[in-house]
């Protein structure tokens, strides 16, 4: 079965619910044609304020709403954090999980950290695998995101990491809920720098993600699995990632943000 290719654009620490609005309404008339809602699925992720503006806006559309983060338990003394419960009643059918400005190693001398690839939040591979798992038991779908910073891949353990972050995030899940989620690949230096990962290179990272799903789940978790590739995805290199065999969507941050680059990006998406 083919998989429908997923384009979901982060939005990040961008957009008030005004400019959330106005954003929207410009995007709507350029994706709403049924040949691309029956040929991509479109997703946005507005920051949390703007969910509720974000989710109106959308309401006669087919893209739906993801949340960029969220925490693993239901509710209780958790200062600033927000739970699945509430993601569920904001609308949102999709978050975002362990991207790697979320992701970061307090307390540990990070020897690789780069100033302009911020990691604040502190997600660890076990704080991601408990969101994940928490995003199935609320009906929602993860959109996890895994990738190499500069020094690993310079160090040659690109893959170690990708294999490992992939491995930790989805343990403890049925070959079924696995087969439904997403799973992106973020190499942490293309995001937001304009360097863009090649697409072979890409495609051979994604397909390493789901020879991992294989492995550990099975075949037909890794054929119905989207894995998504994410880092300076711009209308110029959209078509080549996007018709790559194992890159089945796109994560879309600072392109994301202008109507019409989205668009663009969205209609590069392959028929499959
Ligand atoms: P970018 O961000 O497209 O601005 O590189 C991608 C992401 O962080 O998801």
């Amino acid at each position: 079965m083919p998989r429908k290719p997923i384009i979901a654009g982060n939005w990040k620490m961008n957009c008030t619910q005004p400019e959330a609005i106005q954003l929207i309404r410009e995007l709507l008339p350029l994706v709403s044609s049924d040949d691309l809602s029956d040929r991509v699925e479109m997703v946005v992720a507005p920051p949390f304020t703007a969910l509720a503006a974000a989710r109106q806006e959308l309401a006669a559309s087919t893209i739906s709403l993801a949340a960029q983060d969220v925490f693993w338990k239901q509710s209780g003394a958790y200062t600033g954090q927000i739970s699945p419960a509430m993601l569920v009643d904001a609308g949102v059918r999709y978050c975002i999980v362990g991207h790697s400005e979320s992701r970061g190693r307090f307390g540990v001398p990070e020897p690789d950290f780069d100033e302009t690839v911020l990691r604040h939040f502190g997600d660890s591979d076990e704080t991601v695998r408990r969101k994940v798992s928490v995003l199935f038991q609320f009906g929602l779908t993860p959109i996890c995101c895994v990738g190499e910073t500069l020094a690993e891949r310079k160090a040659g353990r690109t893959d170690a990491t990708v294999i490992g972050q992939t491995e930790r995030a989805l343990q403890g899940l049925t070959a079924e809920q696995v087969a439904t989620l997403v799973m992106a690949y973020e190499p942490v230096w293309a995001i937001g720098t304009g360097e863009v990962c090649d697409a072979p290179e890409a495609d051979r990272v994604c397909g390493l993600i789901r020879a991992t799903v294989e492995r550990l789940y099975g075949r037909t978790a890794a054929e119905r699995v989207r894995i998504q590739y994410g880092g300076s995805v711009k209308p110029s290199n959209a078509v080549e990632l996007l018709a790559k065999e194992n890159i089945d969507g796109a994560l879309v941050g600072g392109a994301s943000l202008k109507a019409t680059d989205f668009a663009q990006i969205i209609s590069a998406a392959p028929h499959r």
